[in-house]
């Protein structure tokens, strides 16, 4: 039977699992996912010892390997290119590939499962790490009016934007983008998405609530069962329409299976489930 599996570290409370059992269930393909526990001074052979196993078709990689299966790839999908990180590994041809498939997630969620859509919207994106720079691709490519990234370390959001221009292949039709400090953002946004991780020790990014109106739609790419600090936040500040990230989590799930088995899982119930 083919065999994937999610490589991280820690890895224990991992949903990929569950999540892609799920999906082989319902679309009948036979398959076995599991977790790896992933040492930090042997990443890079583990995953070659995976795939030295004709059986083991796919990994999902996960904190905190992205970026070093980025480094280890013999090649990479455009995504993955300008994530400067991995989250999907398969063989092709004896070559090691790397695909990125948070972004796709992303903007699925938003579009298919929340029907917002992102074409000719002003999207502010919050962050400028690595959860930021995996998906401004895919949201570039839904060809808003604009896409400002915005970050407490500026200079870091800065480069971030300079790097999309320089190197981004479909630069003659880039939307607007450009980088913004925290403390010159004073207009209303239809999308405000959060890529920081600053919920994660219970912070707030300390921007103006100026970017919200009742309208827009908020995002945090977090996600937790009491709702995140920065959605309650958004609520607080007048947004009447926020998301979290647990959609996204199923939704990049969905397309790395996408990736490996050709077929599209049906997302919606494993996301009701999950919730
Ligand atoms: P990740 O891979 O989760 O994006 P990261 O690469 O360490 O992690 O990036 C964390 C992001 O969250 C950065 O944009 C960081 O801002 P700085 O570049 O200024 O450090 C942002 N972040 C973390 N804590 C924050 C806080 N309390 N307020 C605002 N931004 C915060």
């Amino acid at each position: 039977m083919d065999r994937y599996a999610v490589i991280g570290h820690p890895i224990s409370h991992s949903k990929s699992p569950l999540i892609h059992a799920a999906f082989s269930e319902q679309t009948k393909q036979s398959l076995v996912y599991e977790r790896i526990e992933g040492d930090v001074d042997h990443f890079e052979d583990e995953v070659r010892a995976f795939f030295a196993d004709a059986h083991n078709k796919g990994l999902n990689v996960t904190v905190p390997f992205k970026e070093r299966a980025f480094a280890m790839c013999d090649k990479l999908s455009d995504r993955a290119f300008m994530a400067e990180a991995v989250n999907t590994l398969y063989m092709h041809n004896g070559e090691l590939v790397g695909d990125n498939t948070d972004g796709k997630g992303l903007v699925r969620d938003i579009q298919e499962n929340y029907g917002v859509r992102l074409k000719g919207k002003r999207v502010l994106l919050l962050g400028a790490g690595g959860a930021s720079k995996g998906v401004m691709l895919p949201i570039l490519e839904e060809l808003p009016e604009s896409l400002v990234i915005a970050n407490r370390t500026f200079a870091k959001a800065e480069h971030l934007v300079g790097r999309y221009r320089d190197k981004a292949t479909f630069s003659e039709r880039l939307p607007s983008l450009k980088a913004c400090p925290y403390d010159e953002l004073d207009q209303v946004f239809d999308v405000v998405i959060n890529g920081t991780s600053a919920s994660l020790s219970g912070a707030l990014p300390k921007i103006s609530s100026k970017v919200f109106a009742e309208s827009t739609h908020v995002y945090d790419m977090m996600y937790g069962d009491e709702g995140t600090v920065f959605n309650r936040w958004a609520k607080d500040q007048g947004a009447a329409h926020t998301m979290d990230g647990l959609g996204m989590l199923v939704e990049q799930a969905a397309e790395a299976f996408f990736v490996w088995r050709s077929v599209m899982p049906d997302t919606a119930k494993v996301i009701g489930d999950l919730r």
